[in-house]
């Protein structure tokens, strides 16, 4: 598995999406949830607080209680070609760096459990396999809590609210924008290796010639390269890259019945996924979520890599 060799293909541009989606998609805390969140985290809060009353004690406390693969580390799987939820941001120095709301929300809950964050950069379906071979604590990629993968990992509650589309270019509009106009032998359909987008191209056009690809960035630059005439892409995601394309269209919304990201969390351990589910409810709670995807979609408005990095994170010459 190729790691930290990511062809991040186009940049993408979010600024008009922050009023779209800066802090109205944080997923909803229900009274229930957060309830259920706060009950897993009641031993090590209560007894600290008893002892100490300090809450960033508390914090350390559930950090002891939880096992993770690298002891002291929150080690987290990612793919990030995947604005604003996973990318690289170009920084003031010039050089790319990771960023992205599920990076944001990986540092709270490390900072919150009191371990370091360790970030592993895979292609997506690298993640699920990191996870199987429970080689990572958590996958944290714009994840679908799909129920075909409960069988190697768990999902923590919703953090984040998306959808899916179904996306072509200008050109093609008028004619690849209906499930019917695109369930064709000779009409190529992209979609993510091991995503549930591959899932929704097969099942709503399996007479299609479904192209699988490793990156959405791969997808974005076959659609525009002519060589695939639509795409299946998480909504938000084909938002942010039509912003820097204007000529990519989406044409219908694309009916899913888990919808919701959540994080994947390495199968069978209860005490983290019950730490990441209290964080996640905090974060929703303090409004750290709305703030991680208002500076996401910010930072993916400016400029991005679009080639690949080594080994070692650096820009190849
Ligand atoms: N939500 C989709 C899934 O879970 C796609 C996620 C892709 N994530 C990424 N970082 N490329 O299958």
């Amino acid at each position: 598995m190729k790691k930290n060799l990511l062809a991040l293909g186009l940049a993408v541009c979010m600024a008009a999406s922050l009023a779209g989606c800066g802090g109205n998609k944080a997923a909803e805390t229900t009274a229930d949830a957060t309830t259920e969140a706060s009950s897993t985290t009641e031993t090590s809060a209560e007894k600290e607080s008893e002892n100490t009353g300090d809450g960033a004690e508390s914090t350390e406390a559930a950090a002891a209680e939880v096992q993770t693969v690298a002891a002291g580390k929150l080690t987290v799987a990612t793919s990030p070609d995947f604005a604003p939820y996973e990318f690289y941001a170009i920084g003031e120095d010039g050089t790319p760096a990771l960023a992205g709301f599920d990076l944001a929300l990986a540092q709270y809950i490390a900072d919150d459990l009191g371990l370091e964050l360790e970030v592993v950069t895979v292609d997506f379906d690298g993640v699920l396999s990191e996870l199987q071979t429970k080689s990572v604590d958590l996958g944290m990629a714009g994840l679908s809590p799909d129920p075909k993968r409960e069988g190697i990992m768990d999902f923590s509650d919703l953090y984040y609210m998306g959808g899916q589309s179904l996306v072509t270019v200008k050109a093609n509009a008028d004619t690849y924008n209906t499930f019917e106009s695109i369930n064709k032998s000779d009409v190529s359909v992209g979609a993510q290796i091991g995503s549930i987008q591959m899932d929704l191209a097969v099942v709503n056009s399996p007479d299609a010639d479904i192209i699988p690809l490793p990156k959405v960035t791969d997808i974005i630059a076959e659609l525009l390269a002519g060589k695939l005439d639509a795409a299946y892409i998480e909504t938000d995601v084909a938002k942010s890259y039509q912003k820097n394309y204007p000529e990519l269209e989406i044409v219908m919304e694309v009916p899913y019945d888990q919808e919701g990201s959540a994080i994947g969390v390495c199968k069978g351990n209860a005490s983290l996924l019950a730490a990441v589910n209290a964080s996640i409810a905090k974060a929703l709670e303090d409004g750290s979520m709305e703030k991680f995807i208002a500076e996401a979609n910010e930072l993916a408005s400016g400029e991005k890599y679009e080639g690949l990095l080594d080994e070692s994170g650096q820009v190849q010459q």
